[in-house]
């Protein structure tokens, strides 16, 4: 899950890519580099940490004469196979100096190529596994190939999901990039006698919005005048070019001080959009517009796929498509279903829910559910992303682009999204009227939700002070029942994640089965306590917590003030319709682990040891 970008044209390479990788360091912020290519030469700038670090080593870079053509690649890297060291960042060069590759994926068999190599004399200056690409490529070009066909003879060799960009001096006016398997996607901007390779589209929306998106197993030559691709058996490739909407100043952070307290105040906004030309307010009727559910055409069963946060919204989505459409839910982590030889009933369909569109271990499964003989839906927010171009149909979250590696705005709408498919179902269905007149109303309700987000969001001025109180503890418990037990999985997610506190989620019913052996007076225990079928049974949870002398940070009803009387701290939402509460919960657990990790001065929008999107398996 690094970050790579490209640039081919007539305007100082330098600045382009390193603004494009700045969009991109989500995707990875243990080292970066460039490489320019002037005067028939490849300089490599690299360095460990932040790209900010990279920045002083840029000035000896010669980007290219003013007017002419320049030729420039740069990486920021997710380390996978190879220390966090100045060595093991890309770009890698090949022996002769006049290669260069970045890189993002993982070759499954380095060992084996490395040894190879090594019988050839090759030396290593890297511990990482991408440095045996170079030196391949290099040995095709040294038995006569140019770089596109010794990049093709390349890729056959290599195993597991690449996405690769390579530079050579003996052919200045090109990059050639390549993508094979899962590893995260290339797409390619066009320009007028300009274009750009990236990652992934916020890396090079300043500069284009017309954008095509390379496939698995084609290799691309880009140059000024523009983009050709082949497969990897020789036929020509075609694409076609998606205009993107999104404008980049989305990505900016504004007047906020974190991407992720940004995108948790933007939720009222991404849920209106969500909801947006999809629910017809008078009558109830609900119409997807990429994934049309005839009359009679709904799935016997579903499985909803996701990793992390997506895994967690997907156990929401398991009580919302049960209880609205009376469907048959199985929920499953992308990186177990396929290796759980999955048995799938005919009429089955397998939705992925990714805010990328680009984890492996979510593509992945939906690829097995392809090959046994699934329906293949997709719920996503990268629009272009390979879950929706691999999926017969997707719901689009529309949360705009998420740039903080902590996923907020995606989880709440990806819930509507799956309301929202609940509901069509259950309409689709003509073998249950009574649900069919429910979904309806029920449909109606989601006018109401961005009203009742704005006010969550702007309810409670507590979390500064519970982070006062709270930021030294180690551990944290949260406790939900029913559809807001996966809220509290997701709220203690939220928690590691940024604050790096060791912090469980779990079913509140489980917690005399074991965890009430953590409960002493040291332990906070967050409980999503709202007005709802199970909210008795969830009073006497915290009424155990509290016989142990546990501290009680409550999420309840507006105006339940007999909770509030329980409890040590109270955090207020308002009153909504049960199976819309998720949304509602979630809220103030995305803000009390951001104002917790600000107190302990958490870098709160890249933090250690992740990236936002899980390219590798
Ligand atoms: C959530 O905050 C994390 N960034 C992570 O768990 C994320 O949800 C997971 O990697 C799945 O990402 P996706 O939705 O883009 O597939």
């Amino acid at each position: 899950m690094c970050g790579i970008i490209g640039y081919v044209g007539s305007r100082p390479g330098v600045p382009i890519v390193v603004g494009g990788l700045r969009r991109l360091e989500y995707r990875g912020y243990d080292s970066s580099g460039l490489a320019v290519l002037t005067g028939g030469c490849i300089q490599v700038a690299r360095a460990v940490g932040k790209l900010a670090n990279l920045e002083p080593h840029l000035d000896g870079l010669e980007d290219g004469p003013d007017g002419g053509l320049h030729v420039v690649m740069g990486h920021t890297r997710w380390a996978t196979h190879g220390g966090v060291t100045e060595r093991n960042a890309h770009p890698h060069v090949g022996r002769s100096g006049r290669i260069a590759v970045v890189h993002n994926g993982i070759v499954e068999n380095f060992l084996t190529l490395r040894a190879d190599l090594a019988t050839d004399g090759v030396a290593f200056a890297s511990d990482t596994d991408t440095e045996v690409i170079v030196h391949l490529i290099e040995r095709y070009v040294d038995d006569g190939m140019d770089l596109e066909r010794a990049t093709h003879a390349t890729l056959a060799r290599l195993h597991g999901s690449q996405a690769i960009v390579v530079m050579r001096a003996d052919e200045p006016d090109r990059l050639v990039c390549a993508r094979i398997g899962n590893a995260g996607g290339v797409c390619i901007g066009l320009g007028q006698g300009e274009a750009f390779v990236a990652s992934d589209v916020p890396g090079i929306l300043e500069y284009t919005r017309e954008i095509i998106f390379l496939e698995s197993a084609e290799v691309a030559v880009v140059t000024a005048a523009g983009v050709r691709a082949r497969r990897l058996d020789g036929a020509e490739a075609h694409h076609r070019v998606h205009r993107f909407a999104w404008d980049p100043v989305a990505a900016e952070k504004g007047e906020y001080r974190h991407f992720m307290l940004k995108e948790i105040h933007e939720q009222a906004r991404a849920i209106t959009d969500t909801i947006r030309g999809r629910v017809d307010l008078e009558t109830g009727d609900v119409s997807l517009e990429d994934l049309p559910l005839e009359p009679g055409s709904a799935p016997d069963r579903i499985t909803l796929i996701g990793c992390g946060t997506s895994a967690y919204s997907a156990l929401v989505g398991k009580f919302l498509i049960e209880g609205i459409a009376r469907i048959p839910v199985e929920v499953d982590y992308g990186s177990e279903y396929r290796y759980r030889q999955p048995l799938v009933a005919p009429n089955s369909a397998v939705l992925g829910i990714t805010q990328s569109g680009e984890t492996a271990d979510t593509l992945a499964a939906m690829d097995e559910a392809r090959k046994r003989g699934s329906r293949v839906w997709s719920i996503v927010n990268a629009i272009g992303s390979q879950a929706q171009r691999v999926s017969d149909g997707h719901i689009a979250m529309r949360a705009g682009p998420e740039i903080g590696v902590c996923s907020t705005k995606a989880f709440t709408t990806s819930i509507v999204d799956q309301y929202l498919l609940a509901c069509a179902l259950a309409i689709a269905r003509p073998d249950i009227q009574g649900s069919r007149d429910a979904a309806r109303s029920l449909a109606r309700d989601l006018a109401r939700l961005p009203n009742l987000v704005g006010r969550a969001l702007d309810a409670n001025p507590i979390y500064e002070e519970l982070a006062r109180r709270f930021h030294h503890r180690e551990h944290f418990l949260y406790l939900g029942r029913g559809i807001n037990y996966p809220v509290a999985l997701e709220g203690a997610l939220k928690l590691k994640e940024v604050s790096y506190i060791h912090a469980e989620g779990y079913p509140a019913g489980e917690m005399k089965h074991g965890p009430i052996a953590l409960i002493d007076e040291e332990m906070p225990v967050v409980c999503i306590c709202v007005r709802d079928g199970v909210y008795e049974k969830m009073v006497s949870q915290v009424e155990q917590v509290k016989a142990r002398n546990g501290i009680v940070i409550a999420i309840a009803t507006e105006g339940d003030t007999a909770l509030a009387a329980k409890v040590d701290h109270v955090i207020w939402v308002p009153e909504a319709p049960a199976m819309l509460n998720p949304v509602l919960t979630a809220i103030p657990l995305q803000l009390l682990a951001y104002h917790l990790a600000v107190r302990r001065g958490c870098d709160v929008d890249q933090p250690r040891n992740l990236a936002k999107s899980v390219t590798v398996e």
